[in-house]
């Protein structure tokens, strides 16, 4: 027994010497310090020596254990030091993947319309969504009191400030400080107290004008004719309806064949085979007078377009609340 407690110590230590990886000093502990190992081995055995050799053998056993026990505590500090200084890439790991953001269903829409008009020759301007009364209403042949404001579910910041309900304000900014020939679109944020599944409190437009000499129903019709077809990517039909605007005369809304059914009737249509797009009209000899143009001279057309609406429409998307979310599994499709 004696002979192999101090066996046990020295092929131990002779085996610790040549452990050289964590993986090789765990195999280690098992097979000498574990609960199973050598030496508990050896220990259980004392019972059955004699009664006189047994406190003899029994310290010489917790010497054992008490060297090897310092010996591999002595070990393991000095290949966690060795781990660290000499501690280098694995190069033939698989490299992390960079989780890649992408631009917002919106965002991408309204890049794609901007480009389709500047292809056409329009300018890009933007305003402010803060606003004044006189360029969100007034201006736009509007007065106070007019039941056309009804139709804007305004958010008022003061008596004479507002969060612009439409970027039509962008009309009368734009041709106060420019004399015609004009061609521009202004992109940006507009908002109305309004919320369900087809309404956001805010949602983003695109306006289009152009005016100059001899400008006539014709080119509206035409010029978004065009751009309509080449914002959904194909030949579809446009039907321009009779509506009003305050600041359009005459004015009308514009539909496209219901991109889901090719015009059958579907539940996106409501049946009718035809999808409401966007609001327009020659502009309003009224508006030419407000920043001093001569409605005798100049003549022109406008139009507003939602661009949530046309996204949804082009990426197949039903709930316009999905876009402000933020669910990245909706937006990564993007
Ligand atoms: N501003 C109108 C709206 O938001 C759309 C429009 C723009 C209509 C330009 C006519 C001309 O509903």
């Amino acid at each position: 027994m004696e002979q192999e407690l101090e066996k046990l110590r020295s092929d131990a230590s002779a085996e610790l010497e040549r452990v050289s990886s964590s993986s090789q000093l765990e195999e280690f502990r098992i097979k000498y310090l574990g609960r199973n190992g050598q030496l508990s081995g050896l220990m259980k055995q004392l019972g059955a020596a004699a009664k006189e050799d047994r406190p003899r053998l029994g310290k010489l056993a917790n010497s054992v254990r008490g060297d090897l026990e310092q010996i591999f505590t002595q070990k393991s500090a000095a290949l966690a030091q060795q781990k660290d200084s000499t501690e280098r890439p694995d190069l033939s790991l698989p490299g992390r993947r960079r989780v890649k953001g992408s631009l917002h269903p919106v965002t991408q829409c309204m890049e794609e319309i901007c480009e389709i008009f500047a292809s056409m020759g329009f300018s890009i301007s933007e305003g402010p969504d803060i606003e004044l009364d006189y360029y969100n209403f007034e201006a736009l042949n509007i007065p106070e009191h007019h039941p056309a404001r009804d139709m804007h579910d305004t958010f008022y910041i003061g008596d004479s400030v507002l969060l612009r309900t439409h970027t039509s304000p962008m009309q009368a900014r734009i041709m106060e400080d420019k004399q015609p020939p004009i061609r521009v679109i202004a992109p940006g944020k507009v908002y109305r107290c309004d919320s369900d599944i087809t309404h956001t409190p805010m949602f983003q437009q695109v306006e289009g004008f152009l005016v100059d000499r001899n400008i006539s129903f014709a080119d509206l019709k035409g010029v978004l004719t065009v751009s309509l077809q080449k914002i959904f990517e194909k030949d579809l039909a446009v039907r321009f309806r009779p509506s009003f605007f305050p600041f359009t005369e005459p004015s009308a809304e514009v539909d496209i064949a219901c991109v889901i059914c090719s015009g059958d009737g579907c539940r996106v249509c409501k049946k009718t085979g035809w999808i409401e797009i966007l609001g327009s009209g020659m502009i309003d000899p009224e508006v030419f007078k407000m920043v001093n143009y001569d409605p005798e001279v100049y003549s022109g057309f406008a139009f507003g377009l939602g661009v949530e609406r046309i996204a949804m429409l082009k990426y197949g998307i039903d709930d316009i609340r999905l876009y402000y979310e933020n669910d990245l599994r909706f937006l990564s499709q993007f």
